[in-house]
């Protein structure tokens, strides 16, 4: 047998060959995947980075594994080999039996007994992993976890190569197109760095559909056994996608009808096996529909025209302003509290977390305008409030706060008519642009110097319904005001 030095430096000298080349990153990470099975003498190595929003790991690159076992389901940071997001190098003897896997069952299945991990770091933080599998129980050496923490430092350059090229192409495409159609969906970051080889344009139009309004999705990492013979799986059904938020399964169908009639017959008999499993066959008009109908709206361009970007996704928003109304609802606890807020930015806001907040309430609304005069621009109140707030608890509620005049003006008349206190809730806090200091106590989301709409902020009347909260570009704001 060969001297192990001799197969590390082996593998090392193919592994910086293809780490230098221009092959795309997916070819690349297979080509690792391949000489760090060889070099360990193991079956099998897979290459794993976080999804977007660090919930899931991806499989991004595979040697020596079947596809049943690579698409075993979803695989959860807290779940699958916890330690490794942790930082450290971790080696399982017996898979099937050790609490850390995921999918006992699948390591049995698939005869793999022993797992190597080690993370992959990417500015300071880990980002993914390389495991190694053996089909024999096996102890690894001082020797060998060294070697995969070495490809796992090889493989974080060649992230960071393929980040940077990413950015200089997506500036290039920038320059070259500088009104952008829907099809054009800027790119996020992370997408760049998850080279899943979709198997038809439709399915990466979808991603990048996903990845504008932050839905998180996995790519195929299920598939489903539908028929056997004797132990034998005879039959297979990977859907393209998941997507964790909604729990569901997604399969894309082109507009043949002969495959939409197989792909039905699939499907059904995947509700029937697994009963508990939430998955939709969707035509491209379909997936339109479908994300409105969770509001992510987009029967077309009209609705997203003149969006730079979604900076909150309607699940951002909502898992936040629940967790403002629970503060809220412990330090209010026992009071008689009164939420106001200013027409007609605040509707959504007002709206949703009225009904997160848990203690008995009431609310009020005030209505202000801004005119001109000899070059100063002055508030005035147009609608009071219906309720004597003397002596009650008030909570403002706003939707942004940017130089903090309107509120300032606010707040100074609330309190002349002696409330028992005054605080502020606002979902977004413009801070950077504050120009009068007042004080906000509960802060939904820090935003930068960008104009904002959506989720009840308008832009000369327009954007309020959509369902999240979005930056409108730069280009359109000028236009709009030639
Ligand atoms: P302030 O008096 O400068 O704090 O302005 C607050 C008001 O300006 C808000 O209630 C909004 O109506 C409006 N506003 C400020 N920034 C934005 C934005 O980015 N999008 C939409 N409306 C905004
Ligand atoms: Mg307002």
């Amino acid at each position: 047998m060969e001297e192990p030095e001799l197969s590390y430096s082996r593998a090392f000298k193919q592994i910086t060959k293809s780490a230098s080349s221009s092959l795309p990153l997916a070819k690349i990470l297979n080509s690792v995947a391949k000489s760090v099975a060889k070099a360990l003498r193991a079956t099998g190595c897979s290459i794993m980075l976080l999804s977007p929003q660090k919930k899931h790991l991806d499989i991004v690159a595979a040697y020596g594994l079947s596809g049943m076992y690579l698409k075993k389901g979803v695989l959860d940071v807290n779940k699958s080999l916890h330690e490794v997001m942790e930082g450290k190098t971790i080696a399982i003897f017996n898979a099937k039996e050790d609490k850390r896997t995921q999918y006992p069952q699948a390591a049995d299945m698939e005869g793999v007994s022993s797992i190597l991990a080690t993370p992959i770091f990417q500015s300071g933080e880990v980002a993914g992993q390389i495991r190694v599998y053996t089909r024999e129980p096996r102890r690894y050496s001082h020797t060998e976890k060294d070697f995969i923490s070495t490809v796992a430092n090889i493989i974080s350059v060649v992230l960071e190569k393929a980040e940077l090229q990413q950015a200089l192409e997506d500036r290039y495409r920038e320059n070259m197109s500088k009104s952008r159609k829907l099809t054009e969906i800027p790119k996020l970051p992370p997408s760049s760095l998850r080279p899943s080889t979709f198997g038809h344009p439709s399915e990466e139009e979808f991603a990048r559909l996903l990845d504008f309004y932050r839905i998180e999705w996995l790519y195929e990492p299920r598939s489903f056994p539908l028929q056997w013979q004797g132990d034998r799986v005879t039959e297979m059904f990977t859907p393209d996608f998941y997507l964790p938020e909604l729990d569901l399964y997604i399969e894309l169908t082109t507009l043949k009808q002969s495959l939409i009639t197989e792909k039905n017959r699939k499907v059904r008999r995947l509700r029937e096996l697994y009963p508990d499993i939430n998955i939709k066959l969707l035509t491209k008009n379909d997936y339109l529909k479908l994300l409105a109908k969770y509001g992510y709206g987009s029967r077309g361009a009209t609705k997203v025209r003149g969006i730079d970007r979604v900076l909150f996704s309607h699940t951002q928003i909502q898992r936040r302003v629940k967790a403002l109304a629970k503060q809220i609802s412990k330090d209010y606890a026992g009071k008689k509290l009164v939420l106001v807020g200013i027409l007609k930015g605040v509707i959504c806001f007002m709206s949703d977390i009225m009904q997160y907040i848990s203690i008995p309430l009431d609310i009020d609304f005030m209505a202000i305008s801004y005119y001109g005069n000899n070059g100063e621009t002055t508030v005035k109140i147009t609608k009071n409030l219906d309720i004597n707030i003397t002596g009650l608890d008030v909570l403002m509620v706003e939707d942004i706060v940017d130089t903090g005049m309107t509120l300032n003006y606010v707040l100074g008349h609330l309190a002349s008519q002696g409330p028992s206190s005054l605080r502020v809730c606002t979902l977004l806090d413009k801070r950077v642009r504050r120009l009068v200091n007042v004080p906000l106590h509960y802060v939904g989301f820090e935003i930068p110097d960008e104009f904002v709409v959506g989720y009840g902020l308008d832009f000369h009347g327009e954007y309020r319904n959509l369902p999240f909260i979005g930056v409108l570009s730069p280009e359109f704001v000028d236009e709009a005001q030639k």
